[in-house]
């Protein structure tokens, strides 16, 4: 952990499962603890890329799942290249509302893409930096379609059977790399999931300022 400077940090999960909440009560407990951060969400945090996450959204056209697949790469490549990586370099902590693993669980697990050539993809974009923690927030497909509600995106409105796809992707992804990458149970109440959560991140956190001496980690 920490080899390559800064510390990366990403939120995953199917749609519905409650992250964003997550995103936004860590961003204000890190600001609370006056930690400073970097945050940043995918698709999106430049200018391509929001434009970007607007193509890939909206619902009046249909993409195959190959230019899907790219165009979220080259959102992740601008992201990457000015943001994500000059921030790490500079040894800052960057939190991601989804990277990577998205790719791999959505287009690779529910999409049906190989699985090689969207990491070898992946790899190049990101200069082969991974995030140092990865928590997927795993919750039952039916219940997070409850928690979406009616206004859906083009990605929402898939079938169940896609969502559960990708949910299982997700677990595979979490068994291939335990060292990296936390399961967290999201269905229960958001206030006790951002506890567990923060109980993980903390001492992470905690490591990361003591090996670097600059911060007073409260
Ligand atoms: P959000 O709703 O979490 O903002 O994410 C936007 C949608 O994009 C969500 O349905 C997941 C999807 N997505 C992919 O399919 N592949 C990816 O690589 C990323 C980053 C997101």
């Amino acid at each position: 952990m920490f080899k390559t400077g800064g510390l990366l940090v990403s939120l995953e999960g199917i749609d519905g499962c409650g992250k964003s909440t997550q995103f936004e009560l860590l961003q204000a407990r890190l600001a609370e603890k006056g930690i400073p951060f970097i945050a940043v969400r995918e698709p999106g945090g430049t200018a391509v890329g929001e434009g970007i996450r607007k193509v890939l959204l909206q619902t009046s056209y249909s993409l195959t799942t190959e230019a899907e697949m790219l165009l979220y790469l080259a959102a992740r490549a601008e992201l990457c290249k000015q943001i994500i990586l000059p921030s790490l370099r500079e040894g800052k902590m960057v939190l991601c509302d989804r990277f990577i693993d998205s790719t791999q669980a959505y287009q690779g697990y529910g999409g049906g893409l190989d699985l090689r050539w969207i990491k070898q993809l992946n790899w190049q974009v990101t200069g082969g930096r991974l995030p140092d923690l990865t928590f997927i927030l795993n919750l039952s497909v039916e219940k997070a379609a409850e928690r979406r509600g009616s206004s859906l995106d083009r990605l929402e409105m898939r079938d169940l059977s896609y969502h559960r796809r990708v949910q299982q992707g997700y677990l595979k992804v979490a068994r291939q790399e335990p060292e990296r990458v936390e399961v967290l149970d999201a269905a229960m109440a958001k206030d006790n999931l951002f506890t567990v959560l923060w109980s993980k991140l903390q001492p992470v956190i905690e490591m990361y300022y003591k090996m670097r001496s600059d911060h007073d980690f409260q």
